[in-house]
């Protein structure tokens, strides 16, 4: 009877990790991202980066509960910096090479690679997208 009682508990006991693991954070799928034109900058914003930085930048997408570190308000970038828009790091953040990545963090996806990769490895069409992502962004600045 005793140990039957304990395995009864051992039962219990793996039932509630087991619905407390099901209860996770939500993690983010992966899927292929959607074509959009290089020359818009709010398209490609809306398409690849507000759903975790936010329609209006300011880093409240759907996708953020998912994230380690939180994508921070993009519209006070050049608040921030003195009055003036960070242009370079913005771009260099965005690609991927420095800053961001460089700080460990693997949550914002390496656009260089995925705009390459759509781009069949036309590195004129990924710094224009970049650029004008760097643009729209300058264009939320408060
Ligand atoms: C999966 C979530 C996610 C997506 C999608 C995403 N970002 Fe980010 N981004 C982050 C996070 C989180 C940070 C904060 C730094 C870090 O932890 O990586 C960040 C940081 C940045 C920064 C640096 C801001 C600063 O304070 O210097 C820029 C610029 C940026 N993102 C632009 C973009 C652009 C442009 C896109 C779309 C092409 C995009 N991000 C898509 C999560 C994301």
């Amino acid at each position: 009877m005793r140990k039957y009682s304990w395995f009864l508990i051992a039962l219990l006991v793996f039932a509630l990790s087991a619905a407390l693991v099901a209860q996770d954070k939500p993690t983010i799928k992966n899927v292929p991202p959607s074509k959009t034109s290089a020359a818009s900058g709010s398209e490609m914003y809306r398409a690849y980066c507000a759903v975790c930085h936010g329609v209006d930048g300011k880093g409240n997408g759907p996708a953020v509960p998912a994230l380690k570190n939180s994508p921070g308000d993009m519209t006070l970038l050049s608040k921030n910096n003195g009055g003036k828009f960070p242009e370079l790091k913005v771009y260099n953040s965005i690609r991927g090479d420095v800053g961001v990545t460089a700080h460990g963090s693997k949550d914002m996806p390496i656009w260089g690679d995925v705009f390459r990769d759509m781009g069949r490895g036309d590195s004129a069409q990924t710094s224009l997208r970049i650029r004008n992502l760097t643009k729209h962004i300058e264009s939320m600045q408060k």
